[in-house]
Parts: structure tokens; sequence; C-alpha cells
């Protein structure tokens, strides 16, 4: 009897120490990032305009970093708040704690280094290496031309300071700790030649993470092998909109769609005088279309050739449910 008390008093005393052990070396090992890149950005009006471009219609830093109107479809950001950030992405959202977008004006960041900056954006840890939740979508930062990024932090650096304290987001216990295994070293891509249509368009896909709102996300996974293919669902006041399917099937997908359509499709929401408010029961989105509508031409057409090369496949979806 005292042996089997002895025993069992082992047995948990090993279960401590590994579990202790465990998140000590969670604690330690993680985030598993690149040190500070050594980084001097040119901050010329070339580099800051194309940084302008990317981050207002591409990876639209611009989209969370700023006040959007949630009152006017597309809910397109307030002009003279670019940066200023407090994005919420809350638990009542269905995130997995509260989260909120940060202050990345000059009056914020401005004593960052480049090379900060650049860590950052690509791996997604703050200056003192805390993880940052993916919702920023890092992960495809990662993977952009070094070029591009350099331009956008040439943009973010020029943009006027503006005073906003931001609170500290607030990652739930578990995933508090699995936060810490996300974010990773950057795998940075040259950035194809426009002339390589389809290899170009994957590229900028890849920046404007469409994947994220476009593949189902379920219990706090992406269903990968619907990827592209609609049913990611989100909760808005008047009611649940849900993306549709990218890929090029024919009943379900884009294989219908010319190329003169799609592009239609997206300049339709340029100009935000003519985007409708919405009412208590219309139809509300978070694609930034607005944002995107200001993509060139060259670049949408490459992203609609890049999307038709998908594997087609059948998933249809109910884009929006009203409220009532
Ligand atoms: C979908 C929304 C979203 C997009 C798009 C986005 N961010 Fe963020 N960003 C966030 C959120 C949310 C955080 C804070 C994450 C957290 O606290 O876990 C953040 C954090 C940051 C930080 C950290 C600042 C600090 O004080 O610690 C920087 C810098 C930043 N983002 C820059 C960018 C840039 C540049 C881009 C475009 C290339 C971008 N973000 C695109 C949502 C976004
Ligand atoms: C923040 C989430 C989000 C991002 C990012 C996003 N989308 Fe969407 N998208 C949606 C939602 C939700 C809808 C459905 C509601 C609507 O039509 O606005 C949608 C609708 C669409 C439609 C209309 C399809 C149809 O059948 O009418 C197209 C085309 C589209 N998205 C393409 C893209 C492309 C290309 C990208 C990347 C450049 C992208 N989206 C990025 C959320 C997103």
């Amino acid at each position: 009897m005292k042996n089997l008390v002895k025993i069992i008093g082992l047995i948990l005393l090993a279960i401590i120490c590994i579990a202790g052990g465990g998140l000590i070396y969670l604690n330690t090992a993680f985030p598993k990032v690149s040190e500070v890149p050594e980084l001097k950005v040119v901050q010329d009006s070339a580099n800051i305009a194309r940084g302008k471009y990317l981050a207002n219609h591409v990876a639209v830093c611009i989209d969370c970093h700023s006040t959007r109107d949630w009152t006017t479809f597309s809910a397109p950001p307030v002009p003279g708040t670019e940066g200023k950030g407090g994005e919420r992405f809350l638990k009542a959202f269905g995130f997995p704690g509260n989260f909120y977008s940060k202050n990345i004006t000059p009056a914020a960041i401005g004593d960052w280094s480049d090379g900060e900056l650049y860590r950052t954006i690509t791996e997604g840890v703050s200056k003192d290496k805390q993880a940052f939740f993916p919702v920023m979508p890092y992960p495809h930062y990662g993977s952009m031309d070094p070029e591009d990024v350099e331009a956008i932090i040439a943009y973010v650096r020029s943009l006027p300071p503006i005073e906003n304290e931001i609170p500290a987001s607030e990652p739930e216990f578990p995933f508090s700790f699995i936060i810490k295994t996300i974010p990773k070293k950057a795998t940075p891509v040259r950035r194809p030649e426009p002339s390589n249509q389809i290899e170009y368009g994957g590229y900028l896909v890849n920046m404007a993470a469409c994947f994220d709102c476009h593949t189902p996300f379920e219990k706090g996974k992406y269903n990968e092998s619907l990827a592209y293919a609609g049913g990611r669902s989100f909760a808005l006041p008047t009611g649940l909109v849900t993306s549709p399917n990218l890929t090029p099937d024919k009943e379900t997908g884009i294989g219908t769609w010319t190329e003169e359509a799609f592009i239609a499709r997206f300049k339709a929401y340029a100009d935000v005088s003519k985007l409708p408010k919405v009412g208590p029961e219309d139809m509300m989105t978070v694609m930034p279309w607005n944002m995107y509508a200001g993509m060139d031409t060259v670049d949408l057409k490459a992203i609609y050739a890049y999307l038709q090369t998908l594997k087609p496949m059948k998933n249809q979806v109910t884009r929006f449910k009203p409220k009532s």
C-alpha cells in the first residue's frame, strides 16, 4: 500500500515536471523568429509611392490600421485616420481573446528601427518579441519581396503622426501559449515580372491574403482542402456574411466570369461617395472592396489569371443571411 502511494506520488511529480518543463520550454524557445535585421530603408518619393499603393490597395495594412466607416458598404477607411489603429477583433466575434490593431503612425513607431518594423511585418512579433495574432496576415507578408516590404515601411514612416493609445491585446488561455508557436522565420521571394502573369498574380494574391477570408475556418483552423473555395463566415451587426467560392468551378465558383466582369466588379466600388449607406437589414461585407478597387488593372488581371489556375471545387455558399 505504502509503495503504491509512493509510486502514484512519483508519477504525479513526473507529470508536474513535464508540464512545467513544457511551459518553460515554450516560453524560452518560442517564438522562433530571426534576429532584427540590419536595414536602412530609402525614404524617397518612389519608395513612399510604391508603399502607399501596396498598403492601401493590395496588402491593405490601412484597412486594419485605421478607423473603418461601418455605416457605409464595405467599411472604407475614414480619411485622416490612416495608421492610427484601434480596429477590434474581439472574443465576442469568435476570436481566441481580444485583439486590437496597433497605432502604426510615427507617433507610435517613430523610434523603431527599420529592421524592427521589417521583422514585425514579416514574422509577426513586436519589438520585444511578443507573438502577434495572425489576423494580421504576417505569415503571408513573410513571403513578400523585401523591396516591397521596405516600400511599405517608407510609406508608414511618412504618415502624419496621430496620438492614439491602444489597449494591449489579450489572448485567452490556452491560446496565450499556442500563439507563441505561430511566428516563423520569413521566406522572402523576388517579385515575379508582371509579364509572367500567373506567377505575378499568385504573388499579389498571397500579399492580399485572399486565402484567409475565402477558406473555411473551423475550430481555430483553416480547412485547406477547400482553399479559396469560400465558406468563411463573419457575424456583422446586420447579419452573417460568408465568403464565396473563388475557384474556377462553373456552377458555384467564378469559372464563368470573364476577365472584364471580374475587373468591373472591383472597380464598381472605387468611388466612396457612390457606396450605399448600410441600413439595419442591409447586406454588409468585410471584404475591403473600396481599397482593392484602387488596384491597377494590370494587377487585377494577374489576380484573375491566377485564380483561374486553381483546382475547381464545388462549394455553394449563402453570401448573406440577414439577422431577422
Ligand atoms: C487584418 C488586419 C490587419 C492587417 C491587414 C494588417 N495588420 Fe498590422 N496588426 C493588426 C493587429 C490586430 C495587430 C496587433 C496583433 C496583436 O496584438 O496580437 C497588428 C500589429 C501590427 C504592428 C505592431 C505595432 C506595435 O506597436 O507593436 C505593426 C508594425 C503592423 N501591424 C503593421 C502592419 C503593416 C505594415 C501591414 C500591411 C503590410 C499590416 N500591419 C496589416 C492587424 C492587421
Ligand atoms: C476580410 C475578408 C476578405 C478578404 C481579405 C477578401 N475577401 Fe473577397 N469576399 C469576402 C466576403 C465576406 C465576400 C462576400 C460578400 C461580398 O460580396 O462582399 C467576398 C466576395 C468576393 C467576391 C465576389 C464573388 C461573388 O461570387 O460574387 C470576389 C470576386 C472576391 N471576394 C475576391 C477576393 C479576392 C481576389 C481577394 C484578395 C485580393 C479577396 N476577395 C479578399 C471577404 C474577403
